[in-house]
């Protein structure tokens, strides 16, 4: 299994994205994080395709996309133009859960799905075999800088013996309130993509990526 950090762009500095991007890839992150959020599925807005049009070319990184969006089905393709190459949808913002995954696929993009803190783990079982990769949010979403919720390390736990149950190689992804120090616990429980969007740009991202890679290569 790969450990991988996937710093969240939401909490770079804007006017320097460029700059703060290649410093956590020249450190190790092979993920880039990208939180696309609608103001519907989650209350707040971020941003969408043109910008991560605009950065496409300048990494290596995955382009990690993470729809906070309603029915995202709509939009699979037009981030496929935009550049990205790993796709997580919300399983709560779907009608048709099965038939998104599906879009996903067949844009030749990898598939996650995600799920709330209110939604349990049982929930992402019928997709298991479907998707590449779960993403177990640590906090509701919709904002960085949140505390992380301590229940949902009993839920990575649930969704890893799901997987090794069924002989599958799923990632499971973790994201919302990780740093430094509680990185550990989710990677004990069983994650091993971590979004880090404060304890990564928050600071020296340079040392931040680095410190995040230490632990990582423990694993
Ligand atoms: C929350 C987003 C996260 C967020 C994480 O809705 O999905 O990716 O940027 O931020 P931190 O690491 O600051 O909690
Ligand atoms: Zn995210």
């Amino acid at each position: 299994m790969d450990y991988i950090l996937a710093p969240s762009i939401l909490a770079a500095d804007f006017k320097e994205l460029g700059r703060e991007i290649k410093k956590t890839e020249q450190h190790g992150a092979a993920y880039l994080h990208f939180d696309v959020m609608d103001g519907m599925f989650v209350p707040s807005i971020s941003f969408g395709m043109p910008v991560l049009a605009s950065i496409q070319g300048l990494t290596g990184q995955v382009m990690d996309v993470h729809l906070m969006v309603q029915e995202p089905i709509r939009y699979i393709e037009d981030f496929k133009k935009a550049g990205a190459d790993l796709v997580t949808i919300h399983l709560e913002a779907c009608e048709d859960v099965k038939a998104t995954i599906e879009k996903i696929h067949s844009c030749g993009l990898k598939t996650g799905l995600s799920i709330c803190p209110e939604t349990e783990a049982l929930a992402v079982e019928p997709y298991l075999k479907d998707v590449d990769m779960i993403l177990v949010m640590g906090v509701h979403p919709g904002f960085g800088g949140q505390k992380f919720i301590p229940e949902s390390l009993d839920k990575i736990r649930s969704i890893r013996q799901m997987i090794e149950e069924q002989g599958l190689s799923v990632d499971i992804e973790v994201d919302g309130g990780i740093y430094l120090t509680n990185v550990r616990q989710v990677l004990d429980a069983g994650a091993n993509v971590i979004v880090a969007g404060s304890a990564v740009f928050g600071g020296d991202p340079e040392k931040n990526t680095s410190d995040f890679m230490e632990i990582l290569r423990e694993y």
